[in-house]
């Protein structure tokens, strides 16, 4: 199964696509947490995307598509993979169409989910990340576990990602309808899109994405 998941910031791509990727067996792609792993490794191409990323600005397509293309070359991605947070722009689809079809592959699926602007602001400014398992948390709509439930052992090490913070979540607002929006509507007018409402309960979105999913394979 090959997966794209598009959306706006704070849809819920990221909690949706860690329990489907789990069931479906296949590793979740997201080019902002490769990014924020580069970062907090320390290389190059980490501390050269920090300031972009901050600001809410894109990283330049160069760097995002050659990070995707390195990960399709590993070993688990083989039998398929679910892609979130790329591709970003037209021209990251074409990119995404070439690597593809140099490959000799296809996508089964374009997953976009809808959501409004006050909602994906509430959602972004109550969002809290463990930086030990990764896990995604609200402190309203799915809080951190109290003590103890960390995957990886331990505490959950809670905090909260630096693009978070209110400018810089205004500002992906406004680059998401700049940029992604055209590639949203470009799959949509390809008749390729698969549209799932987001702006429900993340069990509600779950649900309406597997009946998605299967409606349309
Ligand atoms: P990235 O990490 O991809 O961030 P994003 O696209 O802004 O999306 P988010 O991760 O913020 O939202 P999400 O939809 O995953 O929501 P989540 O599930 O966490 O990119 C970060 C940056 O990296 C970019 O700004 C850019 O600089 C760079 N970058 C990455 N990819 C790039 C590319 N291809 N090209 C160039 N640059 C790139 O949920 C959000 C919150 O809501 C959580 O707290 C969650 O618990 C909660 N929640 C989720 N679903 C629900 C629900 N149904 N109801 C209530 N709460 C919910
Ligand atoms: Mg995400």
């Amino acid at each position: 199964m090959r997966l794209v998941f598009l959306g706006p910031p704070g849809v819920g791509k990221g909690t949706q696509a860690e329990g489907l990727a789990r069931e479906l067996q296949i590793p979740h792609i997201s080019t902002g947490a490769i990014l924020r792993d580069a970062l907090g490794r320390g290389t190059a191409t980490g501390l050269a995307a920090k300031k972009l990323m901050d600001a809410g600005d894109l990283v330049p397509d160069a760097v995002v598509v050659d990070l995707v293309e390195d990960r399709f070359a590993e070993q688990d991605a083989a039998s398929g993979w679910l892609l979130d947070g790329y591709p970003r722009n037209l021209d990251q689809g074409a990119a995404l169409d070439g690597l593809l079809s140099s490959l000799n592959l296809t996508l089964d699926h374009v997953v976009f989910f809808e959501c409004d602007s006050a909602e994906l602001v509430r959602r972004l400014g109550g969002r809290r990340v463990c930086r030990k398992c990764g896990s995604t948390f609200h402190i309203e709509f799915a809080p951190p576990p109290q003590s103890g439930d960390c995957s990886e052992g331990g505490e959950c090490e809670i905090h909260q990602r630096s693009d978070d913070a209110e400018d810089a979540i205004l500002k992906r607002l406004d680059v998401y309808h700049s940029e992604t929006g055209p590639l949203v509507d470009h799959f949509r007018s390809q008749g390729r899109l698969v549209v799932v409402d987001g702006s429900q309960s993340i069990d509600q979105v779950g649900v309406q994405l597997r009946a998605a999913l299967e409606r349309s394979s």
